[in-house]
């Protein structure tokens, strides 16, 4: 898979792509990742990329035209499949796990992040569609879009070790994960539930599926009943 991002940042993404799991995916040619630098679409050789706001107010406004630019050049850079493009902003649709699958099977995405007050409303008509990372506002799209990629980088085909790796976790199943434990055996006055120390391993998967369902029954109520929407 490729995603390139369109930033004006492209500096804030060293770091976080070049370890753990997003490194493994780029090592193993799973994960390719385009930094495009939005400056260099500029109209003049100042390299201004917004300006003020039509009717006044504060702050400045990212330029249409020079985000189109940026796109139509950045469309080309893959040939295989269509890209889909996205504009990290906090007025998207919140971002889940369903997402990230959907979004783990395309060939190319087009990660826009956003700046400064926004982006002039000229460029929503210019994307497929519009992603928050949660109801608090960021100084850009460039951590929303580190983001995206790491959750999708780990559910690409052979990146994570164990394949069923992704498949039991929090959300995967509407649900918060069943508590792990390793060694020791005992910490202070804390042991490890018998049940994981018996070797029966139907016990133990029912048991850790009790305790998934008792943890969001307790903290996430609201993923039970979202389940039970989407089954209606
Ligand atoms: N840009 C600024 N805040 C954001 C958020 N919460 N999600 C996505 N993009 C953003």
């Amino acid at each position: 898979m490729h995603i390139s991002i369109i930033t004006l940042f492209p500096e804030m993404f060293s770091g976080a792509f070049d370890a753990s799991i997003v490194k493994r995916a780029k090592e193993k040619g799973k994960l390719h990742i385009h930094l495009v630098n939005l400056r260099k679409f500029a109209s003049d050789t100042y390299g201004t990329v917004d300006d003020h706001p039509y009717g006044g107010g504060t702050g400045m406004v990212l330029r249409v035209d020079v985000i189109d630019r940026a796109l139509k050049h950045t469309r080309t850079l893959i040939k295989e499949g269509t890209p889909r493009v996205i504009l990290m902003t906090p007025q998207g649709e919140t971002y889940t796990q369903k997402k990230a699958r959907q979004l783990s099977t395309a060939d190319h995405l087009i990660l826009l992040c956003g700046h400064y007050e926004g982006v002039d409303e000229r460029v929503r008509a210019l994307v497929d569609e519009e992603i928050s990372i949660g109801d608090y506002v960021l100084t850009g799209g460039e951590i929303p879009a580190m983001v995206l990629t790491d959750s999708i980088a780990r559910l690409l085909p052979d990146v994570l070790v164990k394949a069923d790796a992704t498949t039991n976790e929090s959300f995967e199943q509407s649900m918060l994960e069943y508590p792990h434990y390793t060694r020791p055996e005992i910490y202070g006055d804390a042991r490890v539930p018998a049940v994981l120390l018996s070797g029966n391993h139907k016990n133990i998967t029912k048991w850790r599926q009790e305790q998934a369902l008792e943890k969001t029954r307790k903290r996430r109520p609201d993923l039970l009943l979202r389940e039970k929407k989407d089954l209606a």
